[in-house]
């Protein structure tokens, strides 16, 4: 067996035992095949990972950035009481169109809304409305914008929020400082900007599971 290959038959392992069949994440995943989305929504034990994230946070507002097609908008949603609030954001109009089905077959439309654009148009929208704080945020789009996410994240949260970053290793890559890649480069200077933040205390996380190599940062917001 290669690595991958005991990678992949670790996370079906765990997703049969702790995260088993569920109809409605199944079905988001199928349709966002069909639709020809790409193949990168966190896999079901990270997914899990984020929900049991809100409900320690006792998160009743969440911010995501990058939806695709709602499969890790599904999974922290149902973390929120029946009085929460997602907001999500993404750039493409098929994606959001997706997404906005799949939140709807998961009966988490009232909670959830899904905002079409940049996030870096979003963003600004979303905060002149005097958001209540966000109580975690997924940031989870283009990466070369990640030190912007992370900025915005924390106008839009407040002592005690939660900040998470998907992919900040991608294979390693996260080390080579000359990279001309704009990915690393932004997760570069998110890292590095969370690192000497005073208002932020974090770490980062490697993984490996059905989708390789990679990781998460966290950040805590301290006041
Ligand atoms: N969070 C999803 C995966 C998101 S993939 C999950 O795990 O299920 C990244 C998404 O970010 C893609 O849908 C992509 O269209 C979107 N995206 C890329 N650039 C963006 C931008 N500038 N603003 C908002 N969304 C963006
Ligand atoms: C990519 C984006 C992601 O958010 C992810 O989890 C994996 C891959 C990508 O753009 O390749
Ligand atoms: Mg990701």
């Amino acid at each position: 067996m290669s690595e991958s290959q005991l990678w992949d038959a670790v996370d079906d392992y765990f997703t049969a035992h702790l995260s088993p069949e569920d109809d409605v994440l199944d079905a988001a995943l199928r349709d966002s095949e069909a639709a020809g989305l790409p193949h990168i929504a966190v896999t079901a034990p990270q997914g899990k990972l984020l929900q049991l994230l809100a409900q320690i946070q006792g998160a009743r507002t969440v911010l995501e950035i990058g939806t695709l097609g709602g499969y890790s908008t599904i999974w922290l949603a149902r973390a929120l009481p029946a009085d929460g609030r997602l907001v999500t954001l993404e750039y493409d109009p098929r994606h959001a169109e997706v997404a906005t089905r799949n939140i709807a077959r998961a009966g988490l439309d009232t909670l959830v809304e899904v905002r079409v654009g940049p996030a870096l148009e979003s963003l600004p929208q979303l905060a002149d409305e005097n958001p209540a704080p966000f109580d975690l945020v997924f940031i989870d789009a283009d990466k070369g914008n990640n030190p912007h996410y992370v900025e915005w994240a924390l106008k839009l949260t407040s002592a005690g929020s939660l900040i998470v970053l998907d992919n900040v290793v991608r294979g390693g890559r996260v080390t080579d400082a000359d990279s001309t890649a704009s990915d690393v480069q932004g997760t570069r200077t998110a890292l590095e900007l969370i690192g000497r933040h005073p208002r932020l205390s974090g770490t980062a996380v490697q993984t490996v599971g059905s989708k390789g190599y990679d990781g998460f940062a966290l950040a805590r917001v301290l006041e």
